[in-house]
């Protein structure tokens, strides 16, 4: 086989965190906590190892239903070569610092490793472009996966055939505070308690809020953040899943966060701070969880530019 399976396919991709308040579906950023993933093709089937790592290895599947797997499936199939490659073609190993079902893109962390894997299996045959139109079609929403091939923070912008035009906005210098408690919340779980329709001065104070927030980001001035990290299209709903919420936003804001919002779907929550305060910042938001007995895992973390890197 003449392409990059001669070697080991080596594939980095970092944890992101969407929507950033009112940006439901729309902003996500890249963050510096990463996946890691080698593929080489096996010698004999026989002998193919799926070896996971970290976060979820002792219940994340390996077999043909894990989502990595699916993803590069995907691939093949896009290509025209799905009847050439099995499971047991490659020996496979990940190794997982993202928490899984957090609310920190674990599962577009996983698809787009596999994606770029495959392609690169494959002669690099697909554009960055046609890559993510995989990943969003496996995602379901852009706002995850677009950060984790590009990095930065980004805004995804859908036309009327689905069809997306990413926009990348300056790199952020300021920490993200990430405050994980200890429990799951499936995404599918989290989308589903949002209602259908919304009312008009709602769509309006976000839409205010996601002109401000862009304006925060491209000038800096992120004393604009805590007001323009307000949402009234999705956290309110998922407050019901997670009662704290609003009192870990304003924990964060009180010892000295620019802002804080859900990260993604939930359940972990994020502030974004100077680097001075940050660790205050994460102490206070556990505390606010271990009030309620819950356990956490805190990260202090930096935004990512560069995004996936292969
Ligand atoms: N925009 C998606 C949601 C992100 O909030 O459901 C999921 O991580």
């Amino acid at each position: 086989m003449k392409n990059d399976m001669c070697k080991t396919i080596k594939v980095k991709v970092p944890a992101t965190t969407a929507n950033l308040g009112p940006g439901f579906d729309i902003f996500g950023a890249s963050l510096s906590l990463y996946n890691e993933l080698e593929v080489s093709l096996a010698s004999d089937p026989k002998k193919a190892k799926f070896i996971i790592s970290g976060e979820g290895k002792k219940i994340l599947p390996k077999d043909e239903k894990n989502i990595l797997w699916k993803a590069m499936s995907a691939v093949f199939e896009e290509l025209g070569v799905k009847d050439k490659y099995t499971l047991k073609s490659f020996n496979i190993k990940l190794t997982n610092n993202i928490p899984l079902s957090s609310g920190l893109g674990s599962s577009s962390a996983a698809r787009a490793a596999g994606i770029v894997a495959a392609n690169k299996i494959c002669g690099n045959k697909l554009s960055k472009e046609e890559m993510l139109k995989i990943g969003i079609k496996l995602e379901g929403h852009p706002d995850n996966i677009v950060p984790a091939f590009y990095g930065g923070v980004c805004i995804s912008v859908r036309d009327d055939n689905g069809n997306f035009e990413i926009v990348k906005l300056p790199s952020l210098k300021m920490k993200a505070v990430v405050c994980t408690p200890g429990f799951e919340l499936a995404t599918e779980r989290s989308r589903n308690i949002l209602p259908e329709k919304y009312d008009r001065k709602d769509i309006v104070f976000n839409g205010a809020r996601i002109a401000l927030l862009t304006k925060a980001f491209c000038t800096g001035d992120f004393l604009l953040l805590q007001k323009a990290m307000q949402d009234k299209l999705h956290q309110p709903y998922r407050a019901k899943l997670i009662p704290v919420m609003q009192e870990l936003i304003s924990s964060a804001v009180d010892a000295g966060a620019y802002g804080a919002c859900l990260s993604g779907s939930g359940p972990s929550m994020i502030a974004f701070s100077s680097a001075a305060k940050a660790k205050d910042i994460s102490k206070v938001m556990a505390k606010v969880w271990k009030k309620e007995t819950v356990p956490t895992k805190l990260f202090i973390l930096d935004f990512d530019n560069k995004g996936l890197q292969a």
